[in-house]
């Protein structure tokens, strides 16, 4: 006999934002603020996951974005494990294959990926039944950054339509820069890229946004966003800049480049007195530890929103921009 059942909508993931429209943005942003509420009452926790279990699955080292994501499914009652692994320099694809197929025998129903390849989340996300969402693939798509990004601007800003961000630093290593800057373009903001020719990618302002190599070029902004200078993704040899000495003066943010009335955010980790003045990292302008709070929010929202709104359309999360 047939099996005469509709086929089973498609899995939603968040691997990219290009894979998302306003409205989900929108629709997240909106489950995050209603759940920055219940985390003013004394009892944190709410049952709206309980027996679902989310796995978070870092192949390179993290604080705030594990943590956050540990923290936002334990807010929600949700079981969870984390599964460390250092980069190691066996085959990627198939030793990552092998842990995703592994860790979908226990049924999750999230699995979080973080790794220093591209499109890792991709390929576990072809590998399992579980919802998977990207927490940084390589220098290409970290989605739950930029959305928690958005969340804090609309928090202190009253508004996303119109803003004007300067984004600056090694954007070239930076999947926040990307993201970010398909976000903005995607809720009516402005987004401008800043930093010396070196450090920008070629191309980047197909994604939807202006570049300068001028630092004055910031001074009309709203938001300075100041990217973390990538160490670990420069590789020996390779002269980005003459000297952290010297990127310092010539692109770090400093009290005289900051205007009245525009606000600093940074994705940490900071490396101060590099990209960042401690005096503007420790100042009322700053918006850092509003950000950390927001990645707990925001994470919340995403995983109640994938395992909550029902799929109802083609799996616009499942692309790979
Ligand atoms: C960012 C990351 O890992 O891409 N950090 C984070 O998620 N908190 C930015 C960075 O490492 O510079």
């Amino acid at each position: 006999m047939s099996d005469l059942r509709p086929p089973a909508p498609p899995r939603r993931h968040l691997l990219s934002i290009r894979g998302l429209e306003r409205d989900d943005v929108e629709r997240v942003l909106e489950t995050a603020r209603a759940l920055a509420g219940s985390l003013d009452r004394e009892v944190k926790k709410l049952p709206t996951l309980r027996g679902r279990t989310v796995v978070n699955l870092f192949y390179e080292s993290s604080t705030r974005t594990l943590t956050s994501f540990e923290l936002a499914a334990k807010r929600l009652s949700a079981d969870t494990m984390s599964v460390r692994s250092a980069g190691s320099s066996v085959d990627k694809g198939e030793s990552l294959k092998d842990t995703a197929l592994t860790l979908s025998a226990y049924d999750p129903d999230v699995i979080v990926v973080r790794h220093p390849s591209i499109g890792a989340p991709e390929l576990v996300a072809r590998n399992t039944a579980a919802h998977v969402v990207n927490a940084g693939d390589g220098k290409h798509q970290h989605p739950t950054q930029a959305l928690l990004d958005l969340h804090t601007m609309r928090e202190a800003l009253g508004r996303l339509e119109g803003l004007h961000v300067a984004i600056v630093g090694d954007v070239r290593h930076s999947r926040v820069a990307r993201s970010l800057v398909q976000a903005l373009d995607l809720v009516g903001a402005r987004a401008l890229v800043v930093g010396p020719p070196t450090l920008l990618p070629r191309g980047i302002e197909a994604l939807g946004c202006a570049v300068s190599t001028d630092i004055r070029a910031i001074a009309d902004a709203d938001v300075v966003y100041v990217l973390r200078m990538q160490a670990e993704r420069m590789g020996s040899g390779e002269a980005y800049v003459p000297s952290l000495r010297e990127y310092a003066s010539s692109y770090g943010i400093g009290p005289e480049r900051v205007r009245r009335g525009q606000v600093v955010m940074h994705p940490g980790p900071m490396n101060r007195g590099v990209e960042i003045d401690p005096r503007v990292a420790d100042s009322g302008a700053a918006l850092v530890t509003d950000q950390v709070r927001a990645g707990l929010v925001v994470r919340m929202a995403v995983l109640y929103d994938l395992l909550t709104v029902a799929a109802v359309r083609e799996p616009v999360h499942a692309e790979l921009a």
